[in-house]
C-alpha cells in the first residue's frame, strides 16, 4: 500500500504521465463495488422502521465513475425478499443483460445469492441513479450515480468549488411492502407517504425531525454543483433554495443549455445538476432549500407535506461552527402553488440540447416507425365475490393503449434471447389506440382496461417516433414516462389531443432536450424520437411507482444487427434464475 502510494506521488516526467492520462481517458479503467442488500433499522419522524439497504446506508453508497470506465457492482441478496438493482439512465450498449427490471431482463436475486452486474458508462456524463427494481423495494434501495468526464475533459461550465448529491425521497411510518399488497389486494390506491426526503433526512417541517436535517455548509463566494435526483415513489416536487438562484446545466446524465430559475421542477425518475452560487459576502442568515409535490390530483390523495434542508453560510474567520446558529434570521422560499401546470410548462420548455461542436444533438430527422400511446388510467372488473375499492366498486389499472402489462414468472429477455417467447409474451401490443376517442374530453363509459403480455418489437437501427398521449379516462394526470436502454429527444410536446396534421410542424429537430425520463403533460401530449441501436428487450414504465404496479408499463424487445458490436452480448454465467 505505502510503495502503491509513494509511486503515486513520485513526480513523473511530463511526458509520461500524459501518456497516462492519454491511455485511461481512451480505455478507462475498471471500478468496483460490493453492494451487500440488508436489513437496517432506522429512526424517522419518530419512529424507529426496518428497511431494506444497501450496505446498510440509507440512502445507499454512491457510485462514482468516469466517462468510458467499466463498472463491476457486486449484489448479494442477505434480506429475505427476492432483489434487483437497475442503473437508471446507464445506455448498457450490448449488456442488457445488466440493466436490473426483475422479469424483464432477468430473475431477482434470491436470498443467499450473487450477482455481479457488469457494464461501461458510454457517452455520458452528469448524474444518473440506482435503485432496486422490484415491487417497491426502491422506497429505501436507491442511491446516486456520479459520471465524471473522461480525465483532462473540462465540464462545459464554469468548474464547481464542490459538488453535493441531494436526493429526494419519500417516507412511509409503515412497511411499503404491506402498503402496496394490501392496495393490490382490494383494487385501491396505497396509503400517501407520510414525509420527504433529502439525502434520507425529513427536516424540520415534521415532527421529531429537527436532528434529521439535510444542512450544506458552503462558503461566501463559491459555486456548488448540485446533483439533484428524484428518487420519491409517486410525486414530481418543486425545489427552491431561498434568496439563492439555480443555473440548470445537465438532465439525466446530457449537457443542456444553461439557464437560470429560482425554482425547478424534478420528477421521479429525472435527475437534474444545477449550479448554485452563494453570496459574495457572508449574509448573516440562513436558507431553507426546501421541496413540495406539484400534482393536479385531488387534494389529500397525494402527500402534501414540505421537505426541507437548510443551507448554511460558514462564518468567515470563525472556527467552523457544530450546530446552527438559530440566532440567525432562516429565509424560506415560495413555491408554486401545487397545481400549477403553466409554471412546469414553462420550466420543461426552457430544457434544451446543449447541441455545441463537442456536444451535439443528433435527433433523428427521419422516421422509420411511429407509435402513438395513451398513457392513462383505467379500471378492471373485481373478481368474482368481491367489490373493490377503485372507482365503482372497479380494481385501479393504469394502461398503455389500454394494455396492462403483466409480467412473466421468467424474464422477457430470456425468452427473446433464447427465441423461446411463445407462451412468455406476444409481439401484438397495438401501435394506436383500437378505437380512438376524445382522450381528454369527457370520457366514454367503458374505461376497462385489458391485461396481458404483449410487447412491441422493433428491428435494430429502426428510427421511432412515439407521441404519448394523456387520458382523462380517470382524471388528468402528468406521467413521468422513462425508457431503458436509450435516451430520446422531446420533440414536441402540447396540451388537448395531439393532432398528426398540425403539430409535427412545430417539432424541435435541431437541439432539443435529450434524456431518458419525460412528463406526459397532465391533459396534454409529449413527442419523443430515439434510435433503436441497443438490442435487448428495454423496459418502458410510468416512473410513479404506483402506475407502474397498476400496470402503466410496457416493453420494446430490439433485434440485433449483423456486426459483432451490433448484438446483444451472451448472459454471464452468474445470472440469477427464476
Ligand atoms: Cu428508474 Cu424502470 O426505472
Amino acid at each position: 500500500m505505502a510503495m502503491a502510494i509513494s509511486s503515486l506521488l513520485r513526480p513523473w516526467p511530463l511526458a509520461m504521465a500524459t501518456m497516462m492520462v492519454l491511455i485511461i481517458q481512451a480505455q478507462g479503467i475498471t471500478r468496483h463495488y460490493d453492494f451487500n442488500v440488508q436489513m437496517a433499522n432506522v429512526t424517522r419522524l419518530c419512529g424507529t422502521k426496518s428497511i431494506v439497504t444497501v450496505n446498510g446506508q440509507f440512502p445507499g453508497p454512491e457510485l462514482i465513475a468516469r466517462e468510458g470506465d467499466r463498472v463491476h457492482v457486486r449484489v448479494t441478496n442477505h434480506v429475505a425478499h427476492n432483489m434487483s438493482i437497475h442503473w437508471h439512465g446507464i445506455r448498457q450498449l450490448t449488456t442488457g443483460w445488466a440493466d436490473g427490471p426483475a422479469y424483464v431482463t432477468q430473475c431477482p436475486i434470491q436470498t443467499g445469492q450473487t450477482y455481479v452486474y457488469k457494464f461501461t458508462v458510454t457517452g455520458q456524463r452528469g448524474t444518473l441513479w440506482w435503485h432496486a427494481h422490484i415491487s417497491w423495494f426502491r422506497a429505501t434501495v436507491y442511491g446516486a450515480i456520479v459520471i465524471l468526464p473522461k480525465l483532462g475533459v473540462p465540464y462545459p461550465f464554469p468548474a464547481p468549488h464542490e459538488e453535493v448529491p441531494v436526493i429526494f425521497g419519500e417516507w412511509w411510518a409503515a412497511d411499503t411492502e404491506d402498503i402496496m399488497s394490501k392496495a393490490l389486494k382490494v383494487g385501491g390506491a396505497p396509503n400517501i407517504s407520510d414525509a420527504y426526503t433529502i439525502n434520507g433526512l425529513p427536516g424540520p417541517l415534521y415532527n421529531c425531525s429537527a436532528k434529521d436535517t439535510f444542512k450544506l455548509k458552503v462558503t461566501p463566494g463559491k459555486t456548488y454543483l448540485l446533483r439533484l435526483i428524484n428518487a420519491a415513489l409517486n410525486d414530481e416536487l418543486f425545489f427552491s433554495v431561498a434568496n439563492h438562484t439555480l443555473t440548470v446545466v445537465e438532465v439525466d446524465a446530457v449537457y443542456v443549455k444553461p439557464f437560470t430559475v429560482k425554482t425547478l421542477v424534478i420528477s421521479p425518475a429525472m435527475t437534474t445538476n444545477v449550479l448554485l452560487t452563494t453570496s459574495p459576502v457572508y449574509p448573516n442568515a440562513n436558507f431553507y432549500m426546501a421541496a413540495a409535490p406539484y400534482s393536479v390530483i385531488r387534494p389529500g390523495t397525494y402527500d402534501n407535506t414540505t421537505v426541507a434542508g437548510i443551507l448554511e453560510y460558514h462564518k468567515p474567520g470563525s472556527p467552523s461552527t457544530p450546530g446552527l446558529d438559530k440566532t440567525l434570521p432562516l429565509f424560506k422560499p415560495t413555491l408554486p402553488f401545487f397545481n400549477d401546470t403553466k409554471f412546469v410548462t414553462s420550466f420543461t420548455t426552457k430544457l434544451l440540447s446543449l447541441a455545441s461542436k463537442q456536444y451535439p444533438a443528433a435527433v433523428a430527422q427521419s422516421v422509420d416507425r411511429r407509435f402513438f400511446f395513451t398513457i392513462g388510467l383505467g379500471t378492471l372488473p373485481s373478481p368474482k365475490n368481491m367489490t373493490c375499492q377503485g372507482p365503482n366498486g372497479t380494481q385501479f389499472a393504469a394502461a398503455v393503449n389500454n394494455v396492462s402489462l403483466v409480467l412473466p414468472s421468467m424474464a422477457l429477455l430470456q425468452s427473446h434471447f433464447t427465441g423461446l417467447s411463445r407462451g412468455v409474451y406476444a409481439s401484438n401490443s397495438p401501435a394506436m389506440p383500437l378505437s380512438p376517442f376524445n382522450y381528454t374530453g369527457t370520457p366514454p363509459n367503458n374505461t376497462h382496461v385489458a391485461t396481458g403480455t404483449r410487447l412491441l418489437s422493433l428491428p435494430y437501427t429502426t428510427s421511432v417516433e412515439l407521441v404519448m398521449q394523456d387520458t382523462s379516462v380517470l382524471g388528468i394526470e402528468s406521467h413521468p414516462l422513462h425508457l431503458h436502454g436509450y435516451n430520446f429527444f422531446v420533440v414536441g410536446q402540447g396540451f388537448g389531443n395531439y393532432d398528426p396534421t398540425n403539430d409535427p410542424a412545430k417539432f424541435n429537430l435541431v437541439g432539443p432536450v435529450e434524456r431518458n425520463t419525460v412528463g406526459v403533460p397532465a391533459g396534454g401530449w409529449v413527442a419523443i424520437r430515439f434510435l433503436a441501436d441497443n438490442p435487448s428487450v428495454w423496459f418502458m414504465h410510468c416512473h410513479l411507482e404506483v402506475h407502474t404496479t397498476w400496470g402503466l408499463r410496457m416493453a420494446w424487445p430490439v433485434q440485433t444487427g449483423p456486426k459483432p458490436n451490433e448484438k446483444l452480448l451472451p448472459p454471464p454465467s452468474d445470472m440469477p434464475k427464476c
